[in-house]
């Protein structure tokens, strides 16, 4: 299960979740987004996640909550837990994927892998929005994502290969400096080897081709990413940076929520 981290709080703390409105949580996992959405007056949340252990936790974090009646949370991929709920379509789509760059052959926990570039849910979960969002809704996400030392990114890539041509308002907020590609390596590496996955040979052989290709391509460091969309606007692409964020972020969501900010990572 995945800790709660300084971009939950940051997008728990900005959900355009309005009262009445209905909306859909990708990637649940401790459910802070959904519980969140139901405080703030949603009439109906559902929450997606491949973690049927994510399952347990959300569940028992809405009862600390009181919002348990407001909130749905099914265990499957990205929209597929939908198809057969006939629920319409949401105001609000938001999400914090998976989304490291974990290259073929590095096994790595299931809350955090994106594939080879980091993108593999987060386009899923792209793809999938024009389908899933009123005509005047909003999607917000909060992610990583591979990119140069300045304000090119991956994601920010996706984003506007997807929405080419549609009227639709993005906004990508960096969170903090990008992380040079070599510190991500080395905490990876770490990681790596303390979930006892690979032995450090192992991993370096695997990790420097991926990291090589990386570099050809200018992608030097990871960047913190706050990404809004506001559908039925004028198509816009906008960047720009805020380094507001709570210090004690797991104090602070013990306090605000009532559940720990930091479980266990152990899958
Ligand atoms: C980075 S964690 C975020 C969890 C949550 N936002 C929180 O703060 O507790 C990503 C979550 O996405 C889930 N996930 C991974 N792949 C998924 C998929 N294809 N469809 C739905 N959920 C997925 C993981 O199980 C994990 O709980």
């Amino acid at each position: 299960m995945f800790p709660v981290f300084h971009e939950n709080l940051f997008l728990s703390q900005r959900l355009k979740a309005a009262p009445g409105a209905h909306v859909l949580d990708i990637g649940f996992g401790s459910g802070i987004f959904s519980i969140k959405a139901a405080l703030k007056g949603a009439c109906r949340v559902y929450g997606t996640d491949i973690n049927p252990k994510a399952q347990e936790y959300a569940i028992r974090n809405s009862i600390i909550n009181g919002v348990e009646d407001k909130v749905h949370f099914y265990v499957g991929d990205t929209y597929e837990p939908l198809r057969d709920q006939s629920v319409p379509r949401f105001d609000l789509i938001c999400t914090n994927p998976p989304f490291l760059p974990i290259p073929e052959g590095i096994p790595y926990y299931l809350h955090s892998n994106g594939g080879p570039h980091g993108t593999t849910v987060i386009s899923k979960i792209l793809r999938g929005v024009r389908d899933n969002i009123l005509p005047q809704g909003c999607f917000q996400m909060v992610t990583m994502s591979l990119g140069d030392a300045g304000s090119e990114t991956l994601v920010g890539k996706l984003l506007q290969d997807t929405f080419v041509g549609q009227s639709v308002a993005i906004s990508v907020t960096q969170l903090k400096d990008p992380l040079p590609l070599s510190a991500y390596i080395s905490n990876l590496r770490d990681r790596v080897i303390a979930g006892n996955f690979l032995d450090e040979h192992a991993f370096d052989q695997k990790m420097q081709p991926w990291e090589t290709d990386c570099t050809t391509q200018g992608m030097t460091h990871l960047h913190y990413l706050f990404v809004e969309m506001h559908f039925g606007r004028s198509s816009s692409y906008r960047f720009d940076r805020d380094d507001s964020g709570v210090e004690d972020v797991r104090q602070t969501i013990r306090d605000d929520y009532g559940f720990p900010g930091g479980i266990q990572w152990d899958d």
